[in-house]
């Protein structure tokens, strides 16, 4: 039976970033984007143009940098946003602009305040002057699944009129529940004259937890666009995951009428460099791309796996690439292989400065963990120097002690400021004492939300890699460290959420204001 395409649209870099304390720098999103074009997904929304002008340069530079994926941007029903996302995306070997508005009764009363014909006009319009800028057009009808039916039918046939090419209804606030969320999109679909003319897509939230269930249940019921992240990373509870979406379309072939081009093998590197860049750690027992999502733990199990793989397993581990990780270079690899896996990787240094900083750290890891693998490469290129982020606070040298019997203490010698500053303190255990120590000078008075740990690799010479999440006044940053020492992995983490602080205020989401 010849199956329908399912596009995959992924939004980790705009909708995934609007997460507290997950906004990535430009490099960070070209790096990203450019794993999402090696996955082959469709189309990458790589942010909101108008947001800021740090979001306007990265969709810019994603755009440039993407040749096989369609490049997208957010924008409001609003000629200044719709200008700016077109601008933003000249570059791109394939565009698309996907505007937007609320819809629903309490968004549209409270949020706009406006009647329904009005933004029945604005959508229209709206969608008019994308489709001067590019034939692909998405229209977006915010909180669609509480929005009235009657309503829905009249602006998408509107908008398809004036040139819409897919239509998407967000379960923007995740209250949808699968059989009702796919049975609207079979009755819009059977209902509107003109639904053939578009690709109907779906972008569900996860706060019900039933973000990936709505959204193949809106699959099974005509949608051909699921909109998704890696890790299902997104506002509040998160996303649909794209990693749970492409997988069961492809483990149950017998159920889904689609196909998606995903190259699976990179879901796991993708997942993990999206975790590493935005220090959201992926939980151990997470679907497909979790640490023991593979780990047969009981013996039972093993037993039944060890006869006959199928007896406990409906997918292979290397199909979505874990144990992909392969050793790409140890202490004696020189700059120029460095250099290349680096580029091979997405990653592209400035100037030379940039690479020698690179390489040095390279030098360093290599003489204390003997494999370095890709993920290694990533936490060098993801620690806040890295990151052009103004250092107020830098470790120049540390002294843990932590005996059975003994209150664990730290002196710590940091550079506050070009200063020099030693601080000490106990603590409940070294990390504890570490941290009391930098705050005796830091005196952020930030509240510790996050404090997480996870191994990159395999081994016990595996770098950690330490998130930490401040907030401070709503603000809410992340710091990423690794280390082989996961105290040191610790305090790094710890000085960039400080140094986070520092730097200019968060961005605002024009998603949230009341246009
Ligand atoms: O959740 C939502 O409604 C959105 C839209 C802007 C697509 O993110
Ligand atoms: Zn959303």
């Amino acid at each position: 039976m010849s199956k329908d395409k399912l596009v995959i649209f992924d939004t980790t870099l705009r909708d995934g970033e609007q997460s507290p304390g997950a906004s990535m720098t430009q490099a960070e999103k070209v790096r990203i984007a450019k794993m999402l074009e090696k996955m082959r997904v469709d189309v990458i929304e790589a942010g909101f143009a108008i947001a800021s002008p740090g979001d306007f340069e990265a969709v810019k530079a994603v755009a440039n940098a993407v040749k096989n994926s369609t490049v997208c941007s957010l924008a409001r029903a609003v000629d200044a946003d719709i200008d700016r996302a077109a601008e933003a995306l000249k570059g791109a070997a394939s565009s698309r602009i996907h505007t937007f508005i609320a819809t629903s009764p309490i968004h549209m009363k409270y949020k706009l305040r406006m009647e329904p014909d009005a933004v029945l006009e604005r959508a229209i319009h709206a969608v008019k002057r994308a489709r001067n800028n590019t034939a692909d057009v998405e229209f977006s009808l915010e909180d669609g699944s509480r929005s009235d039916f009657e309503f829905m039918c009249r602006i998408i046939e509107s908008v398809i009129d004036a040139g819409a090419t897919t239509i998407n209804i967000p379960d923007t606030v995740g209250y949808g529940e699968p059989a009702e969320y796919g049975a609207m999109f079979r009755r819009l679909i059977e209902t509107i004259p003109n639904a053939d003319k578009a690709i109907f897509s779906t972008h569900c939230h996860n706060d019900l937890g039933l973000a990936v269930a709505n959204s193949l249940s809106a699959v099974m019921n005509g949608v051909r666009q699921v909109e998704c992240t890696i890790n299902g990373l997104g506002e509040r509870a998160g996303n649909a995951a794209l990693e749970e979406i492409v997988m069961a379309v492809r483990t149950r072939k017998d159920v889904f009428p689609v196909e998606t081009g995903i190259q699976t093998e990179h879901i796991v590197p993708t997942s993990r460099l999206v975790s590493t860049i935005t220090g959201f750690p992926v939980q151990p027992n997470k679907a497909i791309v979790g640490a023991n999502a593979f780990a047969h733990e009981s013996g039972i199990h093993q037993d039944g796996v060890l006869k006959h793989r199928e007896t406990y397993e409906i997918m292979k581990a290397e199909d979505v690439g874990w144990n992909a990780n392969r050793i790409v270079l140890g202490k004696h690899s020189g700059r120029a292989a460095v250099k290349a896996r680096f580029e091979e990787l997405g990653v592209s240094f400035e100037n030379q400065d940039a690479l020698n900083l690179a390489f040095a750290r390279f030098k360093e890891l290599a003489d204390k963990k003997h494999e370095i693998f890709d993920e290694d490469l990533h936490t060098i290129v993801s620690s806040s120097s890295a990151k052009n982020i103004a250092e107020k606070y830098l470790l120049v040298d540390m002294e843990v002690c932590s005996k059975t019997g003994q209150k664990p203490s730290a002196s710590i010698t940091l550079q506050v400021d070009n200063k020099d500053v030693i601080a000490q303190a106990e603590g409940g255990g070294p990390v504890d004492a570490a941290y009391k120590a930098i705050e005796s000078v830091a005196k952020s008075e930030s509240d510790l939300q996050l404090y997480s740990v996870n191994a990159i690799t395999q081994g016990t010479d595996s770098q950690g890699e330490v998130t930490v999440r401040l907030e401070k006044n709503g603000q809410i940053v992340n710091g990423i460290g690794s280390d082989t020492d996961i105290v040191v992995a610790s305090v790094k983490a710890y000085l960039m959420a400080l140094n986070l602080l520092e730097s200019p205020s968060i961005k605002s989401h024009p998603q949230r204001d009341g246009v």
